[in-house]
């Protein structure tokens, strides 16, 4: 299962010696990167996996989208003991980036906001995007192909969220309570600018919400940018991005120099400090997470990084011209979403990625005026994992759906 980024042969030895070029120290397998190269074993599909052994009830649904990835989404259509036909609204939860829908489901059905949301009566769907393990199928290219892995979180609001919340909308004839993480919340803004996405959406919930990058302040994606990982991954032909490849390890490894950036805890240097993190369930994470994707998708969160914008992919001067009609390409609009869209948002004072400064500059830019939940001493990844995050986030997320979509049928 563990696949490298479809490299020409040479590679390896390659970015070894780009990667000495740049003064970093290749140190050979550091525990982390050994930790990822294990892969889950299990079979089966998230449902089998993760949900029904705990006794919810879970269907697995595919849906194909336009540039042709097959796409799996879990139904999860009440909680443990509801009757069926007690169906509250469609809630689709949709994960960030090297994640996949086994996040909302990966602590305990006590704290993991997937169980939660089907206990208190809501109708859970949840998205898995195009190159995570749920989601690896496509009508004629294989994962192995340089085509499969041509896309970046645009495509993923344009192509993959449409087709998702297309399917869930029409199955259930309700406009749609959707949840993001991070790149779920990148993909979800961007979605939301689209009028043909916006039209299914009942209301938004937004944990650790990102438009804009230019205040990370990781030293692990700091350092990659610094040394043009992006470009280097281009240049070399590698397509895919797993961290769990050979390739993959190395780049950790090269990267964690413990001079600029300290690896002894990885997840801190990639997302900051996480404040309620469950460390003795790290080995049962690593069964699921993280899942691969593509280069091109970090180059494109890279130009955000790098230039400060909410814009589609830059494909340099020629590129746009010739696919936007300009030079520059064309930026996402958060003052085009509907001022009539409720918006929630939860964010975090540690949080290295979504930045407090770049969430407030998206709350400015937004039409509406969100409601907000901010947690000083929470991170990037508490808002999915923390041991306490029911208390904390969902509790109040779970009070703004229900004011804003209970009686959405159209
Ligand atoms: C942390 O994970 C371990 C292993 O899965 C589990 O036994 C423990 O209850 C978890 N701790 C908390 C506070 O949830």
């Amino acid at each position: 299962m563990a696949m490298a980024g479809h490299a020409p042969g040479g590679a390896l030895p390659l970015i070894l010696l780009v990667v000495s070029c740049c003064g970093l120290v290749v140190s050979g397998a550091s525990p982390a990167a050994a930790a990822l190269r294990r892969v889950g074993s299990g079979s089966g599909g998230l449902c089998d996996q993760l949900l029904l052994p705990l006794g919810y009830p879970c269907t697995e649904h595919n849906v194909e989208t336009k540039d042709g990835f097959l796409l799996s989404l879990q139904h999860i259509p009440h909680g443990k003991n509801k009757a069926a036909d007690s169906t509250g609204p469609p809630v689709f939860l949709q994960h960030g980036l090297f994640q996949g829908g086994d996040t909302w489901f990966i602590n305990s059905a006590e704290q993991s906001l997937g169980y939660i949301l089907a206990d208190n009566g809501f109708d859970v769907w949840i998205g898995n995007v195009r190159g995570t393990r749920w989601s690896k199928g496509h009508s004629t290219f294989s994962v192995h192909d340089k085509l499969f892995w041509d896309w970046s979180w645009q495509e993923l609001a344009e192509y993959d969220l449409l087709a998702m919340l297309g399917y869930v909308y029409t199955v259930t004839q309700s406009k749609i309570l959707y949840v993001g993480h991070s790149q779920g919340t990148i993909m979800g803004l961007a979605a939301l600018t689209m009028p043909e996405i916006v039209k299914m959406i009942s209301s938004s919930a937004l944990l650790c919400p990102i438009s804009y990058l230019d205040h990370v302040s990781a030293s692990f994606v700091l350092r990659a940018v610094a040394m043009h990982l992006d470009q280097m991954l281009v240049t070399m032909g590698i397509h895919q991005l797993n961290f769990r490849s050979d390739m993959g390890v190395q780049i950790i490894d090269s990267l964690c120099d413990g001079e600029h950036v300290d690896c002894n805890n990885l997840l801190s240097a990639i997302t900051g400090e996480n404040c309620c993190f469950n460390t003795s369930r790290i080995d049962y994470y690593l069964e699921y997470e993280p899942h691969p994707s593509s280069t091109k998708n970090l180059h494109h969160l890279f130009q955000m990084i790098r230039k400060g914008t909410f814009a589609k992919y830059d494909y340099g001067l020629l590129g746009n011209l010739r696919r936007y009609g300009h030079l520059r390409p064309p930026a996402f609009d958060l003052s085009s979403i509907p001022e009539s869209l409720p918006i929630w948002m939860g964010y975090g004072g540690l949080d290295a990625l979504a930045d407090v400064t770049d969430v407030q500059r998206t709350i400015r830019e937004l039409g509406s005026t969100p409601e907000l939940l901010y947690i000083g001493d929470y991170g990037h990844i508490d808002f999915v994992m923390s041991v306490k995050a029911k208390d904390d986030v969902y509790v109040d997320l779970i009070r703004f759906l229900r004011e804003n979509g209970w009686h959405n049928s159209y």
